[in-house]
């Protein structure tokens, strides 16, 4: 490939061309304390979240884009010379860099005027801190007389008051160097903490002192940006380096940041080390806890053991599953980058990446309890807190806030889909643990009740039915699962077929579980689910496929009585999952998006494209052609329609779509975003830019794309009495083996096709001994050989 490929087995991603089309970041994060960090050296870095807690400042839409970031500068005295580690800010000698992401930390690797940069930056466990661990080595023949400049721009507290108030907010900036601890320490004495960009002044200093350190001596300091960069300069090229001398002044005010300056010397074939900490103490320990704090992680021992833990825990998240097909790509995108995506998602909340500043919104409620499926195998535990958190974002009627920061606040809006995810979330996780004790957790209701986790999901059975339109189909609202189905049926509400789909889907789940644990609600749920079953079954088949919605005036919309969007991915796919109709159809509903969605670059999400702006409908039809929702490849529900021809039993087709959605499909120079994860959504032919990608990372596509490989194309699935084996596979895999953890054993599954079909099991053997048809019971041991013949 043409900016890097994998290496390492494939856990590492090596960027060999830095000048990559867009930044290519990863996650450096230990649950609190988060950082990403591209291949330029651009990051954020925030404690608990990105908007109330920002640590460092990162610029919108600016040029030189993706800046600020976590910089050193070298300078060589003798010549003058000045690089950076990373090949930006300095921007010089571009093929003399690489950059490496694996799980959970980056290295910079740079060889510039005779002197190889070696820069790996990782978040440890169990301290909310960053480490840049560094390495120089002279390889010319002279000695060398180096200054080494660290460089961060604060933010300190609330990002966007940062943003939108700076002639005021920087008032309040404090940076002062304390000689004796070694140790820069900047802090704000006024902080917001409410959601939205304001101006409310709130009686209270941020929460945090910064500190930014180092392991070598600190020669002189800078804290104010002006007077390190210089006011009509940036960072390529900042004045005070070229002088050779920082004012070594504190600050209480002005645009903040950190900057150390010490100098080495290199006999000709010498190496030095060098570690710098930015992190946080929070202010109520400060005094007590400043010393041992920044007198931690400056050893290269203390450093090297915490980034071998970091790589641990990685290899055990992974180790839950781990396939072997036969083709090795896959492998390397479903046993670590695939899964890596979904965690990172899961724990991050899809808000800060190069595309999401973190200062919009906090946690969306479905988004979330989507993302809860990725960790629900490796580690149910934070699935089941996880779950606990979501259940405190619901009303005693079933509702739910659309999105919420963890520290209570939240908000409300009409998107008629929210509350069903939660039962996904907790039959998954339930399938997987089969923990039916945490039905009975007691979690407080918004408006002050409380009830268990069963009465939670009983609530939203109660929301189901309350919210119905004249079809007897979900009210849309704001929105369903599609954010810019915003106005259907003008501002009075219409209704969500795809909702009515994916609420029998979510009741049929529920419906498993009450059966499943004998509940005397079961049959006035099944009578919930059998009515709109009907309802769709009456109203919403368009001869060849299922239409997306009903406006107020009965007007069709994903309908071939329409325009535009004719025809919508998730209907169809989501009739398949949900089981609304028989065989011939769901056949002919997959077969219709094969024809009219499938495109060289993905299915779209709808077709044709809206060209002409429709009040009615909503933000959707606003977008530009082939962007986005509007007939975009939106990724997300590209998972459900390959859920879908797994269900139906067309291994094939559901293997062309995955193969065909794997993010380093496309040349880098069109695609453009990184190769090693997915994109919310690529542009497709409907737009005159077709497969360029956008909003990288923060994407449900990835947990989906992880279960649904699993799930349904290797077919190993959790059910309450055991684990499912159901592949659907394409023709030509004549084997696979897939190791996976399910309630303490490791299931060793091996899987023959003799007979290259796509789906069917004929036998199965568990330490030898044949089953009964294919779910493999529940054992006590460690371990077990699986054999599974196809046929
Ligand atoms: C974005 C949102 C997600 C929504 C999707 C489709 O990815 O985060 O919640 O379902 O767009 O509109």
């Amino acid at each position: 490939m043409k900016y890097g490929d994998f290496i390492n087995d494939g856990r590492e991603f090596k960027i060999t061309n830095v000048e990559t089309p867009t930044p290519w970041i990863n996650y450096l994060y230990n649950g609190k304390y988060f950082s990403t960090i591209s291949n330029n050296g651009g990051s954020i870095s925030y404690i608990d979240n990105p908007l109330h807690g920002r640590i460092t400042r990162y610029r919108i839409n600016d040029v030189p884009s993706d800046r600020p970031g976590k910089y050193i500068y070298i300078k060589d005295k003798d010549s003058g010379e000045i690089w950076s580690l990373t090949w930006q800010p300095v921007g010089k000698n571009r093929k003399n860099y690489n950059i490496i992401h694996g799980f959970g930390y980056t290295i910079s690797e740079s060889f510039v005027n005779d002197i190889k940069g070696v820069l790996k930056f990782f978040v440890p466990q169990d301290s909310n801190r960053e480490i840049w661990r560094g390495e120089l080595i002279n390889r010319s023949s002279r000695k060398r007389n180096l200054e080494i400049y660290s460089y961060v721009e604060f933010s300190l507290g609330h990002a966007l008051v940062d943003l939108i108030n700076q002639c005021d907010d920087q008032h309040f900036n404090r940076v002062n160097f304390d000689r004796e601890l070694n140790t820069l320490f900047a802090t704000k004495t006024y902080w917001v903490t409410e959601n939205f960009g304001t101006q409310q002044q709130e009686n209270q200093a941020w929460n945090q002192y910064v500190f930014f350190n180092s392991s070598l001596p600190i020669k002189e300091y800078e804290t104010r940006r002006e007077r390190f960069i210089g006011f009509y300069r940036n960072e390529n090229n900042p004045v005070a380096i070229e002088k050779g001398h920082l004012s070594s002044r504190d600050t209480d005010y002005g645009n903040a940041i950190g900057v150390l300056k010490s100098e080495v010397t290199l006999q000709p074939g010498q190496t030095k080390g060098f570690i710098y900490n930015l992190g946080v103490i929070p202010k109520e320990k400060f005094n007590q806890i400043k010393e041992s704090e920044v007198g931690k992680f400056l050893e290269t021992d203390s450093v090297d053991k915490a980034l071998r833990q970091v790589k641990d825990s990685w290899e055990k998240f992974f180790s839950k599953t781990n396939v072997k097909t036969p083709e090795s790509d896959l492998n390397i995108f479903m046993n670590y980058w695939i899964p890596y995506q979904a965690k990172v998602a899961f724990d991050v909340g899809r808000v800060a990446s190069y595309y999401y500043w973190g200062i919009g919104r906090g946690f969306g409620f479905r988004d979330t309890a989507q993302d809860t499926l990725a960790t629900t195998i490796a580690n149910p535990k934070k699935a089941r807190q996880r779950i606990a958190l979501l259940s405190r974002q619901m009303f005693t009627n079933g509702k739910v806030y659309h999105h919420f920061y963890k520290d209570g606040q939240g908000e409300t809006t009409q998107h008629c889909d929210d509350p069903l995810w939660f039962i996904l979330a907790v039959t998954d996780y339930l399938k997987e643990t089969g923990d039916f004790d945490f039905l009975k957790t007691v979690e407080p209701f918004l408006d002050e009740s409380k009830g268990t986790i069963l009465d939670h999901i009983l609530a939203v059975v109660d929301y189901i039915k309350d919210n119905k339109g004249p079809n007897g189909l979900p009210i849309f609202g704001r929105g369903d699962w599609n954010d810019t189905l915003d106005y259907i049926g003008g501002n009075g509400g219409g209704e969500s077929v795809w909702g009515a789909l994916f609420f029998i889907a979510m009741l049929n789940e529920l419906i498993g579980l009450l059966e499943f644990i004998d509940n005397k609600h079961l049959a006035e749920v099944k009578n919930v689910r059998d009515q709109l079953k009907k309802n769709v079954q009456k109203c919403c088949w368009d001869g060849e496929w299922f239409i997306r919605a009903i406006g107020n005036s009965g007007k069709k919309i994903g309908s071939k009585s329409n325009k535009y969007g004719k025809i919508y991915l998730n209907s169809q796919a989501w009739a398949v999952i949900s089981k609304v109709a028989d065989r011939n159809k769901l056949i002919k509903a997959l077969d219709s998006v094969k024809k009219h969605l499938d495109s060289e670059f993905g299915p779209k999400i709808c077709s044709p494209a809206y060209q002409e702006i429709d009040q009615n409908i909503g933000l959707v039809t606003r977008c530009v052609p082939g962007k986005k929702e509007n007939a975009g490849v939106f990724c997300h529900p590209t998972t459900w329609l390959i859920q879908a021809e797994c269900m139906l039993g067309r291994g094939n087709r559901a293997y062309q779509y995955f193969k065909n959605m794997l993010p380093n499909r496309i040349d880098s120079d069109t695609f453009t975003a990184e190769p090693y994860v997915y994109s919310q959504y690529i542009t497709s032919d409907a737009n005159k830019e077709p497969g360029k990608a956008s909003h990288s990372w923060q994407t449900g596509t990835a947990v989906w794309m992880y279960r649904v490989s699993i799930d349904y194309i290797l077919g190993v699935r959790a059910q309450y009495s055991g684990l499912k084996i159901d592949p659907a596979i394409p023709a030509k895999w004549d084997k696979l083996n897939f190791d996976r953890y399910f309630r303490g054993t490791l299931y060793k599954i091996r899987i023959k096709n003799p007979e290259s079909v796509q789906k069917g099991v004929k036998e199965i053997y568990v330490d030898d001994h044949k089953i009964e048809g294919n779910i493999l019971p529940v054992l006590d041991n460690k371990e077990a050989e699986v054999k599974v013949i196809m046929g």
